[in-house]
């Protein structure tokens, strides 16, 4: 088992400022990159760094491709809290990254065929160089909740009440999350050359804590990434995991 990389940093916007460095300098020294991708709150900011690195002409998206990681089972295409929209708002609509190049998981589809879709999308790019985490307070990668087998590849995942809990703040007051949504499995991300796992404020320090500081368990999904040889864990001192 490997430890991680670990950069500490005072604010959240430290930590943003120095993904996105690390994002760019992947993409200059192979422009033809294909970037993992991830939503949520703590990804906000790093997409604004990018796009500043990007407006300022110090990064091109224009030979990459991305994969975002996730997407919610059952809302409407044009709904303002799917992934595909925060996507568009926060990072796609302000970068030179090709249209057809950015793709998400397709969940307004057979859904059995989408996932092998989304597998088969990924290794004909020749898999994933970087891929971008975020972690649940339950350490949840991605969708993959405790108990994911590690080994599993993108699948329809069922969220659980704390995970849907912690998202129903990006939906319109009344609306709740959807309880279903197409992930990439943790074998798939495990097969990123490449991993960076960001962690922002007190209530992820548990989760942190468990993934990397503790045994392997299929109760911390996050874990998983013990076995992987390239992970980079950016976080801000309140996260930061302390045993
Ligand atoms: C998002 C994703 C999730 C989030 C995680 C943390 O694409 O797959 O695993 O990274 O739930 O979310 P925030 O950043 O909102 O705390």
């Amino acid at each position: 088992m490997t430890k991680p990389d670990f950069r500490i940093f005072d604010t959240a916007d430290a930590v943003a400022a120095a993904v996105a460095k690390h994002v760019a300098s992947v993409i200059k020294a192979k422009p033809q990159s294909t970037l993992g991708l991830a939503t949520g709150k703590t990804f906000v900011p790093i997409y604004r760094e990018l796009v500043q690195l990007h407006q300022q002409g110090l990064v091109s998206f224009a030979d990459a491709a991305s994969f975002n990681l996730d997407e919610y089972v059952g809302l409407p295409a044009n709904h303002p809290a799917s992934f595909r929209a925060y996507m568009h708002e926060h990072f796609f609509a302000h970068v030179d990254l090709p249209r057809g190049a950015a793709q998400l998981p397709q969940t307004d589809r057979d859904l059995q065929s989408a996932c092998v879709a989304y597998e088969h999308a990924i290794a004909d790019r020749c898999g994933i160089d970087l891929q971008l985490l975020g972690i649940g307070q339950n350490g949840h990668i991605g969708f993959n909740e405790p108990g994911s087998p590690f080994d599993s590849r993108t699948h329809v995942a069922t969220l659980t009440e704390s995970t849907i809990a912690a998202n129903t703040s990006d939906f319109p007051p009344g609306e709740r999350p959807p309880g279903r949504a197409i992930t990439m499995g943790i074998g798939t991300i495990l097969e990123a050359r490449e991993i960076v796992l960001v962690a922002i404020g007190p209530n992820k320090a548990q989760a942190l804590l468990e993934a990397f500081e503790r045994p392997q368990s299929s109760q911390n999904p996050a874990s998983a990434l013990q076995s992987h040889l390239r992970v980079t864990v950016y976080c801000d001192q309140a996260a930061r995991p302390s045993s």
